[in-house]
């Protein structure tokens, strides 16, 4: 089996580190304090969480939400119901005495997926007077649970976008009263999420703990990498570890893609090779690629390039930057900054700014070159 995983937790074997956030989680959990987890996208949120459930799931029941796809509270608690019907109807055994009267309290139907035989509610529509009851049968439920509740909503953010006015207000009051559940609210957006948790006049305000989770450190990266092409009877040497975590900027996602391609090569520490399977997952992106195209103005595009052929821009209004990319003037550049930063096609991270892709960014380099 190929040791890189590139979607979704696959056991502790397979995960690098995260040692010292795993036990921040816990600790956090132990001591019934409320978590803000964020990262750049693909960074290992989502594997994280599934990783502490592993840790913690004797001592409680471990529920995620992924609302990433809600466009309103009324999805949002229909995402929730369910979620919960899963977790306490994958066990088939005491499973309808266990959620009966939840159904039955939320006046929901219940049936099974054609698919996966899962078991799925749905709560009937109603005005948000009857959301907010839902929601509090819900929590209410979970709250008289002879097990401690860790509820993790994922994608958090997408609360920012729903048409019901106070929805934080909402969710907040619920949720301080809670004694037996603890939450954890993660997500990609660093903008949407600290208007949600870092403005004064927000309710979330300061009502967590924040954690942000950073690049994995770079030795045990690296160790990682080594002794998994070690043990498949591959080899790699450290320059070239060295060489992936750097195009890769050390981001989990990109950087499993890249080992996972080059470890089914069954990889012997050909640096061709190495090339070659970048040059592979780049050319297999286009298609996207040409379409991010479509998708920019021309100026976007050329900001965009430039960006990428530099690697990293400290001062992007700067006279020199602005002449080498022949860019227009520093308040054209600002604007179209400004709406790139937006879309995420670039982000400002750690003082610089990036292509928020990265191979995307890689894409953009070479074919420069090549051009
Ligand atoms: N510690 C790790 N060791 C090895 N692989 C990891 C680790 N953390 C994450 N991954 C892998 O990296 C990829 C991205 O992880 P994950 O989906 O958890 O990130 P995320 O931050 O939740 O992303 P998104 O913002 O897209 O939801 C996945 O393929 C996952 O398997
Ligand atoms: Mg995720």
């Amino acid at each position: 089996m190929n040791p890189f995983i590139v979607s979704g937790f696959a056991g502790s074997e397979f995960f690098c580190n995260r040692k010292q956030e795993l036990k921040k989680l816990k600790e956090a959990f132990q001591n019934r304090r409320n978590v803000t987890l964020f990262s750049l996208r693909r960074m290992g949120k989502s594997s994280l969480i599934k990783f502490l459930f592993e840790k913690i799931k004797r001592e409680a029941d471990c529920i995620y939400v992924d609302i990433y796809s809600a466009t309103n509270l009324e999805e949002m608690i229909q995402h929730l119901a369910n979620a919960i019907t899963n977790y306490y109807g994958s066990s088939v055994k005491g499973y309808l005495s266990k959620i009966s009267n939840l159904i039955r309290s939320l006046n929901a139907t219940l049936s099974y997926d054609d698919i996966t035989g899962r078991p799925e509610i749905k709560i009937g529509i109603g005005d948000i007077k009857k959301q907010k009851s839902d929601l509090n049968l819900i929590i209410e439920y979970l709250e008289k649970n002879n097990k401690r509740v860790l509820l993790v909503f994922d994608e958090f953010q997408a609360i920012t976008n729903f048409p019901e006015k106070n929805v934080e207000a909402i969710l907040r009051t619920i949720f301080q009263e809670c004694k037996n559940i603890n939450f954890i609210f993660s997500g990609s957006n660093l903008r949407m999420m600290q208007s949600i948790f870092s403005d004064k006049a927000k309710p979330f305000y300061q009502s967590t703990q924040y954690m942000h989770l950073e690049e994995i450190e770079k030795n045990e990266y690296k160790n990682f990498i080594k002794n998994n092409f070690k043990k498949g009877k591959q080899s790699i040497d450290d320059s070239q570890i060295d060489l992936i975590l750097e195009f890769c900027r050390r981001h989990t996602y990109y950087v499993q893609m890249f080992c996972n391609r080059l470890y089914s090569k069954e990889f012997k520490g050909n640096k061709e090779i190495l090339i070659k399977t970048l040059e592979e997952i780049l050319k297999e992106n286009e298609p996207v690629y040409f379409n991010y195209k479509n998708l920019l103005t021309d100026s976007q595009w050329k900001l965009v390039n430039a960006v990428a052929n530099e690697g990293s821009v400290k001062e992007p209004l700067s006279g020199v930057f602005i002449k080498k990319y022949n860019l227009k003037s520093s308040s054209s550049v600002q604007r179209t900054l400004d709406s790139l930063l937006k879309k995420e096609t670039l982000l400002f991270y750690k003082n610089v700014y990036i292509v928020y892709d990265v191979f995307f960014s890689l894409w953009l380099k070479f074919n420069a070159i090549l051009n």
